[in-house]
Formats: structure tokens, sequence, C-alpha cells
């Protein structure tokens, strides 16, 4: 580890579990020493660690920046918003105004509740569909945050074993786990969560359509998890993309450019189960990230952000099949194109995931910041993408 980062490091470990506040962030040795643990500064599509090492960055902070670090409209915006206040007594007409953008880009949607976190959304989703429907169980499928409902599958989760009862996940993509979930539990299922998209093989069109024929025969809510998806893969998201309409809907990451804000939202049948139940966090109307979220909603709509993320995605993903065939490199290109990445075909999965750390760790030396899924945002532009596919080209020459 460079200097300043190792120092840094080394001291934050003491206080700070893991030296961070998020899983995904904590040092991965196999990405090897240059990996920075710390950015102090990022703009555009490029971040700075602590010693003042450069990166064209593909993590865009674990999907929240979609526009670009520090874009100056959104951040004008908060700068504005802070004269009047950050969070006040009673509601912020912000709210409203929010509401209506967020809407104006994903139509579907008839009401919002703003919340701060994904899992925060999705926790809301599953149990507005519980308050709803009056059935206690529900279909899981991804990854839906920390919450007692979703971590079940982790070791040492710490939430009660009891909501295994309840709770039943099934793999992505899996239409013969689906119909068997119903068949077993349909009639008490208040919902099916899923993200529509995994990131890997794009399975999600018929999935989706099978998940909301069997919510439909059986009175369960369809809740697409757009935690990560949202405003990332289209602006109207998964309902946009596959054309398949939910019943409720959490969005998060893309949606403020990097501010802290989520939502769940959807038809105005369900929201209004608001009437009847409660689901309350003192933060969520904090107008600062409702100002930020404002502005990226009107700059989705007004420019033509998504189909710039699609082309420098597609440039990317195009770029890494040239290097791949060039060099008859063990691997294919793979992912939609606002998150492509080089899937190795080695051999097993440990074998596979080898070769990627040993790509990583040389990115990571010659001033890429790479992802397990690139993320490309609004600010990246064709030198950035050009210059990103040289640096991979060598770092794959030296692997191979
Ligand atoms: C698909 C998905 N759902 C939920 C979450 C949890 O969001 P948060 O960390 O904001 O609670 C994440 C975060 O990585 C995510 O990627």
């Amino acid at each position: 580890m460079t200097p300043k980062n190792s120092e840094h490091y080394k001291k934050a470990l003491k206080f700070i579990p893991w030296a961070t506040q998020t899983n995904a962030k904590r040092l991965q040795p196999g990405w090897g020493e240059f990996m920075p643990p710390f950015i102090k500064r990022a703009k555009g599509c490029r971040v700075w660690d602590l010693d003042d090492r450069e990166y064209i960055d593909y993590r865009c902070a674990l999907g929240p920046i979609i526009l670009g670090y520090q874009y100056s409209e959104v951040d004008k915006a908060v700068r504005e918003q802070m004269k009047n206040g950050v969070l006040f007594s009673m509601a912020s007409p912000l709210e409203l105004e929010t509401a209506e953008a967020i809407i104006q880009n994903v139509p579907w949607i008839e009401q919002i509740h703003f919340m701060k976190t994904g899992a925060g959304a999705c926790t809301a989703c599953t149990r507005l569909a519980r308050a709803y429907t009056g059935r206690q169980h529900i279909l899981t499928s991804g990854y839906h945050g920390y919450h007692d409902c979703f971590a079940l599958g982790w070791q040492n989760h710490g939430a009660p074993e009891i909501l295994r009862d309840y709770v039943h996940e099934i793999a992505y993509g899996d239409l013969a786990a689906v119909d068997t979930a119903f068949e077993k539990h349909g009639e008490g299922l208040a919902a099916a969560i899923v993200a529509p998209y995994e990131w890997n093989e794009d399975t999600g069109e018929a999935y989706l359509q099978r998940l909301r024929e069997k919510c439909n025969e059986y009175g369960s809510l369809l809740i697409f998890e757009e935690v990560l998806t949202g405003f990332r893969l289209a602006r109207g998201g998964a309902q946009e993309y596959y054309g398949i309409t939910p019943d409720l809907a959490a969005f998060a990451k893309a949606m403020a450019n990097g501010y802290p804000i989520s939502v769940f939202a959807g038809k105005r049948e369900y929201m209004r189960t608001l009437e009847k139940t409660i689901i309350t966090i003192t933060y969520a109307g904090e107008t600062l990230s409702l100002a930020a979220s404002k502005a990226t909603m009107t700059i989705m709509r007004n420019e033509p952000v998504h189909d710039h993320i699609l082309e420098m995605g597609n440039r990317l993903r195009g770029g890494f099949a040239e290097i791949i065939k060039e060099m008859s490199a063990p691997a294919h290109e793979a992912g939609l194109p606002p998150a492509p990445y080089i899937q190795f075909d080695v051999g097993s999965e440990e074998e596979n995931t080898k070769w990627q750390n040993r790509l990583f760790s040389i990115l990571f030396a010659k001033g890429i910041f790479p992802s397990e899924r690139w993320f490309v945002n609004y600010s990246h532009r064709v030198d950035d993408i050009d210059q990103t596919l040289e640096v991979v080209r060598q770092s794959m020459s030296e692997i191979l």
C-alpha cells in the first residue's frame, strides 16, 4: 500500500471496524497493494487517493454516482437549498416537487414515500405488502441490504432464526423455483421482492413475467428491488427496460447522484396502506438530498444521460471483446452496457476469480479503479473509455 494510505489504514482500523462503514469498501487483499483504501476527492469520472494517485473510476461509489462526481448542477441545487435549511419541524414543499420529478421519469409510479437507504426502502415495501395483504410470507431473490429478513443466508447473521419460516429465497432467473415457491407458499405470500436484473446474465424478462403471472394468480404483490437498477438500467428503471409493471418498488442508489436518499413507491392502491399502518423515519424529509434528487431527475429528463451511458458502456464492452479476441484471452465480455465486465473462463469459479484479481491488481497500479461490474456514468467521455481500454490491453498482456 502507498505510504499515506497505509498509515491512515492502520489508524482507522484501531477505531473503525473494517476501517470503513460499507462491506464492499473493505480492502480486498486479492486486488493487490495498489487498491486504495481511501478516496479523498473525486470529480467527474476520476477519484484521488491519500497519496494523490489518480484513477479513472468504474465503481461509481457502488452505484450512486450516475452523472459524475461533484456534478455542478446537482451540487449547486444542494448549496441553494442549504440557504433555507436542512431539516424542518414539518414537511418541506420540496418533498412534493421531488416526488413529481421522479414520477415524470418513472410514470407507472402513483405515490412515493421517501427513505434514506436501500435496505430501508426494501423493508418498507415488504412491510407494506404484509400490511396490505394480511399475509406473512415473502419470496426474495438477490441482495436487499442488511435488515433481518434479508440476512438469513449470511454466516453468523444475528437475525432471529424463526424468520426462516416466513422468508423464502430463490435464485435469480430460476423459473422452476418461482413455480415451486408459489405452489408451496402462494396462499400465504404477501409479496415477491426481486432485483429485476442481477448484473450477470440477463434472464430478466422471462423471470419477471413469470413472477408477475404468479403474483396475479395468488394475490401477492410484486416488488421490484430497483436499488441498483433504478435510473441506471434506464431512466424509467426496470419497468421501462423490461416492460413489466410491479405493484411496488424500492429505488435508491442513482436517484440523487450520491446524496443519501431512497424511496418506496408504487400503485396508489398499495401505497394507501400507509393510511392504516406506520412506516416512518426522522430524516426522510432531509432537504439537501431531496434537492439533489430533484436536480438529478431534471437532468436525466432534459439531457441524453442514458443514451450517453449506453454508448460509453457499449464502447467499453466492445473494447473488452476486442482485447480478449486480440490476445486469445481465456475470457469473454459480459453484462448489459450500463455495467459491462470481463468474465474469465479459465476453469473453476475460484480460478476465474484469481485471474480477475490479477488483472485488477495491475489496473489499480496503472490508475484504473475497476469494479466487478464496471459502472459507467454521464461524465465518462470517449477519451476516458479509450484510455481505460489501453490500460486494460497492457494489463491483460501482463497476466497472459
Ligand atoms: C441491490 C441492492 N439492494 C439493496 C442494497 C442496500 O442498500 P443500502 O446499503 O443503501 O441500504 C444494495 C446496496 O449495495 C443493493 O445493491
